[in-house]
Parts: C-alpha cells; structure tokens; sequence
C-alpha cells in the first residue's frame, strides 16, 4: 500500500440548498471568493500539500466545474488573437495536467459518506485526502499541508479540527478527544451534529480529511446517519481503536461558505488580504462607517 497521500476527492454532489436561488443552475462550488471559485481554491490547497489526482464526485448540473478545470478554446483564441498574453498564461497555469483529473458521478445525493463512496475504484488501497471546498481556510500554510505533517509523523487518519461555540455543536462532527499533545489530539470518538447537552466537546471536525482506505468498507455498510444521510462520520468512527486517528487544530481562519454570512465573511477576509484590493476595500468600508 502506498503510504504518501496522492489522491483527493472533492465532493461536489451536494444539492447547496442554503443558497438558492443562486445554487439552481450553477454548482455552489463555482461560487466565488473575489475571483476564484471556491472549487479552485481546495484544487489549489491540495496541489500544494503534494496531491498528484484529483477526483470529483459530482452530480447533475455541476458541468461548469468540469468547463472550468478544461481548455476553453474560443476564450483562449481571442485572448491570443487581442495579445493578451499575460492573462492566456495565468488561465493555463493552474489546468491539472492530462490524466490528474477524474469524475465519478454520484446520481443521489445520499449524504457525503455516501459521495465518499462512490470514488472508491478511483482510489484503490491507499491513504487519500478528502477536501469540502465550500469549507474555505485562509492560513499562511495550506490546512491540508499542516496535516500531511500529522500523516508523516503519525500515519493513520487525520481530520481537521477547531473549537467552535457550544450552541453550535449541532452543526459538525463532534470530536471525543483522548488528550492532545500540542494541537493533535487524539480521537476516542465522533459524534455527528449532537445536541450541545451529548456534545462529548466543543471540537468540531471541519472539511479536510486523510483517511485509510479502510473507511470504504465501512461505508459499504450504508447505514443512515444524521439528517437521513450517510455520514462520512460514522464511518470514521468505526475506525477508532483499529488505526491511529488524530485530530488536528490546525492554524487559519476557516469560513463556512456553504452559509451565506460566512461567504460574505469570505470574501472581505480573502480582499482584505489581497495588495490590489485590501486598501480600496478598506476605504469602501469606511464609506460604510465599518
Ligand atoms: P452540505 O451539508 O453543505 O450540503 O454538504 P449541501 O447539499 O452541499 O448544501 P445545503 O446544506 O443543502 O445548502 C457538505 C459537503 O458534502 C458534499 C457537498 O457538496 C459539500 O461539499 N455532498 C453532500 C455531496 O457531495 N453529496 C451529498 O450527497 C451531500
């Protein structure tokens, strides 16, 4: 078995319910912080903690995220044609090479254990990474780099982790910890949205997931978790106890983007940060009396 992490799967099956109207004919995926889509920027955190394969598990009406991650010859022409060449270079820059991308379509959108699943031959016996891209993490090192530290110096399955607001722990995958050393904690269990009276804590596991590839055959079993769905979580519970499983606070500020106040949240945070746009936007704020 492979012990470097090579693959990711993005689940992209999602139905983005929270954000209808804008959700109804283009993926919540292609929604954009500033001028990237927010698909963009997990293809971008992955590429940068090491991962050669791209997989997506999508669903219907999600083409414009295959359109995006392609050549788009007529917009390539014309910006050739008008020599706009620094621009034709960007837009080729980032397209994963031929071969590093895979779709596998999930035709039900059964929960995210169940999307997980469904890329299951495109990974194969191997460590794998799964990214939610409408969990965006600004850090100064990508939040799937940090944990492939955790990976190398621990092995088994490492999830991202952050302290969130006793009231919301209805929200997230709940982490029982088993004690931490620094900022890795050490799983004992998971719980998926418990009311804050059975939270085992305030720890919440966030979008970015290594996992073994053990996982699939617990989610073979299809049991129906919280919300009527297959939960990734469950699943991973079960690993507990049969592999090392950490948890990992990791460093940056993560955005909920699938919640409107969170991409708006988002997108200030992301141009705030950005030379071209930080100090106008500021002076936009101003003008708002923020
Ligand atoms: P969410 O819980 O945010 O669900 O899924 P959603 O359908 O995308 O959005 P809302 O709640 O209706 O607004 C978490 C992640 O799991 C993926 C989503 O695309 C998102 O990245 N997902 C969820 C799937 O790929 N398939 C599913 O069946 C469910």
């Amino acid at each position: 078995m492979a012990t470097r992490v090579r693959k990711a799967i993005f689940p992209v099956g999602g139905l983005g319910t929270r954000f209808l109207p804008a959700t109804k004919a283009m993926p919540k995926e292609m929604l954009p912080i500033v001028d990237r889509p927010l698909i963009q920027y997990a293809v971008d955190e992955a590429r940068e903690a090491g991962i050669e394969e791209f997989i997506f598990v999508t669903g219907r009406g999600k083409a414009a995220i295959e359109d995006h991650f392609d050549h788009s010859f007529e917009l390539e022409q014309t910006l050739e044609a008008r020599g706009k060449s620094d621009e034709l270079a960007a837009l080729r820059a980032w397209l994963p090479k031929p071969g590093q991308i895979a779709y596998v379509r999930q035709q039900e959108p059964m929960g995210l254990g169940h999307a997980v699943w469904c890329a299951r031959h495109l990974i194969g016996d191997e460590p794998f990474a799964v990214l939610l891209a409408d969990d965006l993490i600004l850090a100064d090192t990508p939040c799937l780099k940090q944990m492939m530290t955790v990976f190398d110096d621990q092995g088994g399955n490492v999830v991202a982790a952050m302290e969130v607001p006793h009231e919301h722990t209805s929200r997230y995958g709940i982490i029982e910890t088993g004690g931490a050393e620094g900022e890795v904690h050490a799983v004992k269990g998971l719980v998926e949205k418990p009311a804050p009276d059975d939270a085992p804590s305030n720890l919440a596991v966030v979008g970015r997931y290594i996992l073994m590839p053990e996982v699939f055959g617990e989610l073979e079993r299809q049991d129906i978790g919280a919300g009527g769905e297959i939960q990734l979580t469950d699943a991973m519970a079960r690993l507990i106890g049969r592999q090392p499983f950490h948890g990992q606070v990791f460093e940056g500020q993560r955005f909920d983007c699938g919640d409107k106040l969170g991409f708006l949240e988002a997108n200030f945070a992301f141009a705030l940060e950005r030379e071209d746009l930080g100090p106008a936007l500021r002076q936009v704020l101003a003008a708002y009396g923020v």
